[in-house]
């Protein structure tokens, strides 16, 4: 959080309540001075996500999830801090401080968009007006009602060269925003400028405040190409936005998921059937930034694709950036090469929904795929399975969802799990610097007494001034092994200049671990009994004593290591070292202190 928005955060903090900006997602019930509900960050069925009000703070017990008002509009939305910035300023009636170039760039936006927004309701009234009449009847002939048309805008674009241009440069618009709007293009030559869609069906691609940015065309009938969109402009870029999110964004947070189909009529078709949580990708692959954008709304998502081919590219693409989305992905497939659009008026909304819930999970889907080209009974058909599911596994990043695709894989074929392994580690890990294909999965390590000390000991000093105050000079952030406690030590201690208030404190913080420390340290009780001041220093004492019993480890060690190589001078220097350390360890250990 950079120093230029200090001001405006302290202020958003003043005026926002995290209670508020928590409460659309979850149903919050009070428990003493905090208040607990269903944690929005993972699936759980007994409340651990806790806000506390008073600090502003939140924290997940189940998932660790925490932070401060910003970490969580950051969360729930999926959003760069920027973007969490500039909602919460706007709830909190907040101005941003804006640079001159910033602000001629709102201006400038703001240009575009109502150019875009006149273009709309123009197309619009193309459509219902006596020019309109073959395109409605074309919409008709597809089944598309007067509800569906109303509800997308649809809109015509007609014949000539010269009919939105000139209309939109009556009204004020300069040629050059209409151009910078995508909505009109310079004739070669500089000889003036013609319509980007002519003789179209036209559908308005909407940001999520439901404000046209874009606009697809489709063809009456045979011409080419069958669509046609204005191009990628300052408000709209196609890899960032679906079809159909703003009219679609309620229900996919009411189902928890998003159904992704490819193209406009299948979208709109979806939504005319009922299928309101149903977004297009237009045509082109999936791309991480939109995944990340369902993902703010959306809890696991639905592909739904024709033919098999494109839906075996689709997955292979898709689970990587899924993966990387960390959003759980279903492939449905619809029999025939028909597109949802056709299957939906062949066979009705029932048999498209019975096919949404037969969807496989992207790892079944493909596994079905390959079994389908390779008999899984012989050896050569087990090779096959696994090199075709090689990049596919390989691709996934997380360790525990791996390991478990590889477990599956190996109990389909019937083959020990090191067997898959081996054939993998072969086949994959060429040419992926940096991407390990080991599928082993690290243990957590047990807490130590030393990390319980350590823990314990932090959570005193983030909760308690008077610990804080007592123990500021005594203890180092290098007492603090576990690279998220050491994060919290040094921004504590570096802190406590400004009273380590614990905004300033989260603003000193880079490593979600430790923010999610600081806020469990905020929001839970310190688990002691008695004066926490006493109890600090055991944990102190504690720490200490671990330390000494290493270094006696290590002297030790080095001690027998000295003695078979018969280093006399070695062995006595580590000799009265070790004895130092032992004497250092019971005194350490007389301390009367109160743990
Ligand atoms: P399809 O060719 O599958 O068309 O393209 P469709 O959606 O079934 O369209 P209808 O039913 O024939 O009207 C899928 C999507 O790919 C993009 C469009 O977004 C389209 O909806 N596309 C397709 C283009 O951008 N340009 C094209 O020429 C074709
Ligand atoms: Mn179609």
């Amino acid at each position: 959080m950079g120093g230029r928005f200090r001001d405006v955060t302290d202020e958003i903090r003043r005026r926002v309540n995290i209670l508020e900006v928590v409460s659309p997602h979850v149903t919050l019930r009070r428990a003493g001075r905090s208040y607990k509900g269903l944690c929005p960050f993972h699936s759980e069925k007994t409340p651990s996500f806790t806000v506390d009000p008073e600090r502003g703070f939140f924290y997940c017990f189940g998932c660790h999830a925490g932070g401060d008002v910003f970490d969580f509009a950051m969360r729930i939305g999926s959003l760069p801090f920027k973007d969490a910035l500039a909602e919460l300023a706007d709830r909190a009636g907040v101005r941003l401080p804006q640079t001159p170039a910033e602000e001629h760039r709102a201006g400038e936006r703001e240009r575009l968009l109502r150019a875009v927004a006149d273009a709309a309701a123009w197309f619009r009234s193309q459509l219902e007006g006596r020019d309109g009449a073959t395109a409605r009847q074309y919409l008709a002939s597809r089944g598309v009602d007067h509800g569906t048309q109303e509800a997308f805008r649809l809109g015509y674009a007609p014949p000539g060269w010269d009919r939105l241009g000139p209309a939109l440069r009556g009204r004020g618009f300069e040629a050059s925003v209409l151009e910078q709007a995508g909505l009109i293009v310079p004739r070669p030559g500089g000889d003036g400028y013609y319509d980007a869609l002519r003789d179209r069906v036209v559908f308005p691609i909407h940001d999520l405040q439901g404000r046209p940015v874009a606009f697809g065309g489709r063809a009456l009938g045979d011409g080419t190409p069958k669509y046609l969109n204005t191009r990628e402009t300052s408000l709209f870029t196609k890899g960032k936005t679906l079809y159909a999110l703003d009219a679609a964004r309620q229900a996919i947070r009411e189902t928890g998921q998003a159904v992704v189909v490819e193209g406009y009529m299948d979208a709109l078709s979806c939504h005319q059937f009922g299928v309101r949580n149903a977004v297009a990708s237009l045509g082109t692959a999936l791309t991480l930034d939109q995944v990340l954008l369902l993902k703010r709304f959306a809890s696991s998502a639905v592909l739904v694709y024709d033919a098999d081919a494109a839906g075996v590219d689709a997955a292979e693409r898709g689970i990587e950036i899924f993966d990387q989305a960390e959003l759980p992905v279903y492939v449905a497939v619809l029999p025939g090469g028909a597109d949802p659009d056709a299957f939906l008026r062949e066979h009705g909304a029932a048999a498209f929904r019975q096919r949404l819930s037969g969807a496989l999970p992207i790892f079944e889907y493909r596994l079905a795929m390959a079994e389908r080209r390779h008999d899984r009974r012989t050896v050569e058909g087990k090779v096959g399975i696994v090199d075709e599911m090689e990049s596919l596994i390989t691709k996934v990043s997380n360790p525990v969802r791996q390991a478990e695709y590889v477990r599956v894989l190996a109990e389909r074929l019937g083959v020990r799990e090191d067997a898959v392994r081996g054939q993998l580690r072969r086949v994959g890990g060429r040419g992926r610097p940096g991407r390990s294909t080991g599928i082993e999965v690290r243990p957590v390590p047990e807490a130590t007494a030393r990390a319980r000390a350590e823990e314990l000991l932090l959570h005193l000093l983030v909760a308690d001034v008077e610990v804080r105050r007592a123990f500021r000079d005594a203890v180092e952030p290098d007492a603090f092994r576990d690279p998220g406690h050491r994060a919290l030590a040094e921004a504590l201690l570096a802190a406590e200049a400004q009273g380590a208030d614990a905004n300033r404190l989260r603003e000193r913080l880079q490593d979600e671990t430790a923010v999610s420390l600081l806020s469990r340290f905020l929001i839970a009780e310190p688990p002691v009994r008695g004066d926490p001041r006493r109890v600090a220093e055991g944990c102190v004492q504690q720490i200490r004593l671990c330390d000494l019993d290493e270094r006696i480890e290590r002297l030790l060690e080095a001690l027998t290591e000295a003695v078979q190589r018969q280093d006399d001078t070695r062995r006595d220097a580590l000799a009265a070292e070790l004895m130092r350390a032992r004497r250092e360890k019971d005194r350490v250990r007389e301390l009367k202190v109160g743990v």
